[in-house]
């Protein structure tokens, strides 16, 4: 049995929409996530993803559940199973971690310190001489060599690994630090050679990984530690466990380690980068731990500002600010810093325009702005933009701005702004009615009437009602727990969840969705997510719930609830409304 208190822990680290994201494409559709089905095959997106509840809802195949119900589907785990894979995303120590594990994990960790050491002490070797000279050619001081604990791997297979099994480690724990690999024939080899070595730490400074360069031209630029115990990428930030220090909650994100370094050198001492190749969202969380603000200081080619449009959509959620810099005349705040100096770089920050900004310059070169076309069309973009995104006090900032820059009047730029509210904020509610329809809200309240045991029908729908009231809103199961109890429910998957979620109340235990799956069948936790994804967007009042509570009473009083259709008449329809729901129903366990 995992502790419930591990379950909660584990699902705060777990990102659903990153986690599944990984394994079909998501969109952002309003504060929901949409893509194609991983579970049955599509051609327009069904399948939705939903952050606020960490559920997930299929509208075709009804599909259905939390993180945990996902991987165990997806991967055809068992829950225990799955819960260790999440477990590894989240750098999470397994819940049963055997000593065994727990052991190999701080070996390796002890491992990495002693290679790090290694590596520095070939820099300060004989065979280190070009490397030395690599770094100084950098602009590298000796200080922030020992800052960074930089070093060399000599040239050599065998050097390295060597090494560190006459200090005591064994081959397979050479191999899980991935300082060293098997060859076919069986023997071990180094994995960094002849390369300037750069330390990965995380937060509590243990050397986690290794990220090599080439000190020439050649490819690969970099070789980087492959994915161990005691690295995931995806929760790794370089450098952070030196940014955490400073006493500056402003971060600077830059895509290079050797741009992080660089930075620190010049005494920003909050420059940190991504470890892997794109921004997580998982990231972005350790991140949010220690910056109160952000700046974006990617490359300033094509990619590094794509990245940039990246990092902002994943910064919006956080409550982190975030500004870009743009580093003019140089490829990346390494070259700006070694060209024009740290004082040059510190204006630029202070300098540093908010995400509007950003988009608006953007905007600002798609046009010739001399030209009168050129300057309605950029004002045009802007509006929009601002009208979409900014708070009425930007707008009007932004509007002054604009008039500055375009001369045309303010007045005018505002009086169109406002038509462009009023706009968006039609659309936006058009918008969210069809999402709701599509989502299958209408269908849930247009039951058809008039059959057999419609009042049966009835309390059926104030159940879930109820039950999805409760699981948004748990505050309300105070009022209702005492009314209501699982033997009433007509809908037995129902009942069996009104009877975990009580259960965890009077306990005094959580009870939403993301902490079910241990005590729900797939089936019931497909339900729920289907009910909650029906009510997505929606809130309950008190009069709601009274109004719930009056159905299944007097649902249950005239007709002994099932009285006016029998359970296999009830059964039957039951399942004809769920085969409407999901119509291409894959097996189910
Ligand atoms: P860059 O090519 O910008 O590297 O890639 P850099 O660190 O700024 O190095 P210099 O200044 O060109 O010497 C940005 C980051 O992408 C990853 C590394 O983390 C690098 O710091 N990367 C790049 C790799 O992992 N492998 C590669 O081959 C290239
Ligand atoms: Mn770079």
């Amino acid at each position: 049995m995992i502790p419930q208190d591990y379950i909660q822990e584990l699902m705060a680290r777990t990102d659903i929409q990153e986690l599944i994201g990984s394994y079909t494409q998501l969109k952002r559709a309003g504060r929901t996530y949409k893509g194609l089905c991983p579970f049955h095959s599509e051609k327009t997106p069904s399948f939705v993803v939903y952050p606020d509840n960490q559920s997930f809802y299929c509208f075709g195949c009804g599909a259905g559940g939390d993180a945990i119900t996902f991987v165990k589907k997806i991967n055809n785990l068992d829950y225990v199973e799955a819960v260790k894979l999440l477990a590894g995303r989240a750098g999470m120590k397994m819940p049963d971690e055997d000593d065994a594990q727990g052991r190999m994990r701080s070996r390796v960790l002890a491992l990495n310190r002693d290679a790090a050491r290694f590596y520095y002490s070939c820099l300060n070797s004989e065979k280190g001489q070009q490397a030395r000279a690599y770094w100084r050619g950098r602009g590298l001081s000796d200080a922030t060599i020992r800052r960074f604990g930089l070093g060399y791997a000599p040239d050599s297979f065998r050097e390295t690994f060597s090494h560190l099994k006459a200090k005591g480690y064994t081959e397979e724990e050479l191999v899980a630090s991935g300082i060293a690999k098997r060859s076919e024939k069986g023997n071990l080899y180094d994995v960094f050679r002849n390369r300037v070595m750069i330390p990965i730490f995380d937060v509590r400074g243990n050397v986690i990984a290794f990220g090599g360069r080439n000190m020439g031209n050649e490819k690969p630029k970099y070789i980087n530690s492959p994915e161990t115990l005691v690295y995931k990428k995806s929760h790794t930030m370089f450098a952070l466990n030196v940014a955490k220090k400073s006493s500056s909650r402003r971060y600077i994100l830059c895509e290079g380690y050797l741009d992080v370094i660089s930075l620190h050198q010049a005494g920003f001492d909050t420059a940190v980068a991504a470890c892997g190749t794109a921004l997580t969202a998982d990231q972005v969380r350790l991140l949010s731990d220690y910056a109160r603000e952000v700046v974006l200081c990617y490359d300033s080619d094509e990619a590094g500002q794509k990245a940039t449009a990246r990092a902002l959509g994943l910064f919006a959620p956080s409550d982190i600010r975030v500004s870009v810099l743009a580093v003019p005349g140089a490829k990346d705040p390494d070259e700006f810093i070694k060209a024009r100096g740290a004082e040059a770089f510190a204006r630029l920050l202070d300098g540093a325009g908010n995400a509007l900004e950003y988009k608006m310059s953007k905007a600002k070169a798609n046009y010739d702005i001399t030209a009168p076309d050129g300057r309605l069309n950029y004002i045009k973009d802007c509006i929009e933009l601002l009208a979409a995104e900014a708070s009425p006090t930007e707008q009007d900032v932004y509007a002054g701005r604009l008039s500055q820059e375009t001369g045309v009047a303010k007045s005018a730029i505002m009086a169109q702004m406002e038509t462009a509210v009023r706009g968006q904020g039609r659309r936006r509610s058009r918008q969210i009615q069809r999402d709701l329809l599509k989502e299958g809200v209408a269908a849930s309240i247009q039951l058809p009437r008039g059959i057999t045991g419609q009042q049966a029908l009835g309390v059926a729908v104030a159940e879930q009602q109820l039950v999805a009231a409760v699981l948004k809103q748990p505050e309300f199961m105070a009022q209702v727990a005492s009314q209501v109890t699982a033997d009433r429910f007509i809908l037995p998957e129902l009942s069996q969840a009104w009877q975990v979620m009580t259960d965890r109340w009077k306990a005094g235990e959580p009870f939403e969705l993301s902490t079910l799956s241990c005590d729900l069948p797939d089936s019931v936790m497909a339900m729920l997510s289907r009910i909650l994804a029906q009510n997505h967007g929606m809130g309950f009042g008190k009069e709601d719930i009274e109004l719930y509570l009056g159905r299944i009473r007097t649902g249950t009083m005239t007709s002994g609830a099932a009285a006016e259709m029998d359970a296999g008449q009830l059964a039957g329809y039951l399942e004809q409304l769920r085969k409407k729901k999901r119509p291409t129903e894959h097996s189910e366990d």
